[in-house]
């Protein structure tokens, strides 16, 4: 009939337009990072790798290598800013060495709770955070979440600070990581992620501190009996693009990405926190014995990493701690 002619001939023009307004070449990218896909990180990059396929008529493809396939960290970052690695994500902690300011993510007890972190990290401070990579020749996407972190140890219950006194602690190669666990009288130890598991095994070191989910995971109830839920510091896990490829996509293509980080986000830090009731029941089921700090004793370990956080408050300036303030 005319009347089907004349929708043809309508699909026809609608399809042409949508191909001729979004620039988009086909391109295979490489995308690492260093938890496992069954990790609830691993889950929202699998949802990002998706939604960008998806946006893109399927024209950008990722090759995706978890579980410290392409190195630590640290490692894998440097790849990127070398253009060698397309996209990683990653802890925030790590980028403190490129750019200062991010160490305010880092400061012990800053958030209360997932609330207040979602709101500083999507608010101001984020955005400033996330533009201030492209002077290190990188492109910051968006924040999906690592989570609170607690500390796991093979000798004792921590209860109160002095508890974590004379512990050998890993900590992540982080200045604040490092100077806040030296206060509480630990021997901190920065070490690469991908070392962490057999120094546990063989006791050259003695605890580690990750939120739950990398706790499971990474199967430390095999290698540490005690978690304590210290919740001493919250890690965002950031999306980062080479600047490379980034300086050569078009604007549609860079919605593309920005869109589905922000998308898969949502579902990415829904995910983590559902998940963590049921994996803390699974770490209790697999022997870990796990306690919780009384308010009185947060206080006091608080007070007396006081003095960390005003050094470092120094370093990342008082207009982004006030920025911070404000979003909480
Ligand atoms: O402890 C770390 O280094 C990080 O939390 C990890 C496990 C690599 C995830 O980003």
């Amino acid at each position: 009939t005319s009347a089907s002619a004349a929708v043809a001939v309508l699909s026809t023009i609608l399809l042409s337009t949508s191909t001729l307004a979004a620039d988009v070449k086909e391109r295979t990218l490489k995308f690492g990072y260093s938890t496992f896909e069954a990790h609830p990180l691993g889950q929202g990059a699998n949802k990002f790798v998706e939604l960008v396929g998806k946006k893109s008529d399927g024209k950008i493809k990722m090759k995706v290598y978890p579980a410290t396939q392409l190195g630590s960290e640290t490692q894998t970052i440097s790849a990127t800013q070398g253009g060698v690695q397309d996209i990683v994500g990653t802890s925030t902690a790590p980028l403190t060495g490129l750019v200062k300011e991010y160490a305010i993510f880092d400061f012990p007890f800053l958030f209360a709770n997932a609330k207040e972190a979602d709101a500083v990290v999507d608010g101001p401070v984020g955005q400033t955070l996330l533009a201030k990579l492209s002077e290190k020749n990188l492109a910051g996407l968006c924040f999906f979440e690592n989570g609170f972190r607690n500390v796991t140890n093979s000798k004792r219950p921590i209860t109160k600070g002095e508890d974590v006194a004379g512990l050998k602690i890993r900590t992540m190669q982080n200045p604040v990581y490092i100077d806040s666990f030296k206060a509480l009288g630990a021997n901190a130890v920065p070490m690469p992620w991908p070392e962490v598991y057999t120094a546990l095994e063989s006791g050259a070191i003695d605890a580690q501190e990750n939120p739950y989910g990398i706790i499971s995971v990474n199967k430390l109830n095999e290698v540490q009996k005690y978690i304590s839920v210290t919740k001493h510091a919250y890690s965002p896990w950031a999306m980062i693009m080479s600047k490379k490829l980034w300086d050569d996509l078009s604007n549609d293509e860079r919605k593309i990405f920005v869109d589905s980080c922000n998308e898969a986000k949502e579902f990415q830090r829904k995910f983590s926190r559902e998940e963590d009731a049921k994996i803390v029941a699974d770490l209790k089921s697999k022997g870990m014995a796990i306690n919780e700090l009384s308010p009185e004793e947060v206080a006091k370990i608080k007070a007396t990493l006081q003095p960390v956080i005003d050094k470092y408050s120094a370093t990342v300036g008082a207009d982004l701690v006030k920025q911070a303030q404000a979003s909480i």
